[in-house]
């Protein structure tokens, strides 16, 4: 069953094998494969850690990971609040699926399960953003019933932000299997 969990223990080695697949495309390159194999546990505890941070830049976060019986799929991370900067740019959830599983559907489904996590944690209707060039993530977006809002300028970026409301409320939440 595809399903978000907490991180875990027990996908440490197709966590490790996802993002090997991440930087071979420049992404997760802050991550030292060698010392996530050596010590998961505190890679598990610092994630648990940041989600609690409350910053200029950080609000408190869920982190979840989309598995499919063991193997680990993509990651979703849910703000729980907006900050200036997550209203202008970010958004309430942000999102990846492993290169290897991309266009098989698997955004589409992390997106509507992050929604009723969303829900769960009592918001009425979630910020979503994407880049303008990004085709797949705008789709996921619009499939999810995201509704325009407007275009923002990122700094230093000639590439603008889609910003996208869904509202939570007239979401029906069925099991995706
Ligand atoms: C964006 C992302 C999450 C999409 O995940 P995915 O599993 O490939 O998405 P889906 O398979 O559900 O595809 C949704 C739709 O987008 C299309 N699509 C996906 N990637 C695409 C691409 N690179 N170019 C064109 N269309 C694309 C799919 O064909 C599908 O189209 P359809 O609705 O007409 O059938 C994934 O590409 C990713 O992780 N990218 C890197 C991180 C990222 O950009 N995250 C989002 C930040 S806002």
């Amino acid at each position: 069953m595809l399903r978000l969990i907490e991180p875990s223990y027990e996908y440490k080695q197709q966590f490790i094998e996802a993002i090997r697949e991440f930087q071979l495309e420049g992404r997760h390159m802050e991550k030292d494969v060698q010392r996530l194999t050596a010590d998961f546990t505190s890679f598990l505890a610092q994630l648990q850690a940041q989600q609690q941070r409350r910053s200029p830049y950080a609000v408190p976060s869920t982190d979840f990971w989309l598995v499919e019986h063991e193997e680990f799929i993509g990651r979703l991370s849910l703000r729980h609040e907006l900050n200036d900067f997550l209203l202008k740019i970010g958004g309430h959830i942000g999102y990846e699926i492993r290169p290897s599983r991309r266009r098989q559907g698997y955004g589409k489904k992390m997106l509507a399960l992050g929604l009723k996590e969303a829900h769960k944690i009592g918001l009425s209707r979630a910020l979503v953003t994407c880049d303008e060039n990004n085709i797949g993530s705008k789709k996921v977006i619009e499939a999810n019933g995201g509704q325009f809002e407007n275009a923002t300028l990122v700094e230093g970026s000639p590439i603008r932000k889609l910003r996208y409301w869904i509202d939570l409320t007239e979401i029906s939440w069925h099991e995706e299997g």
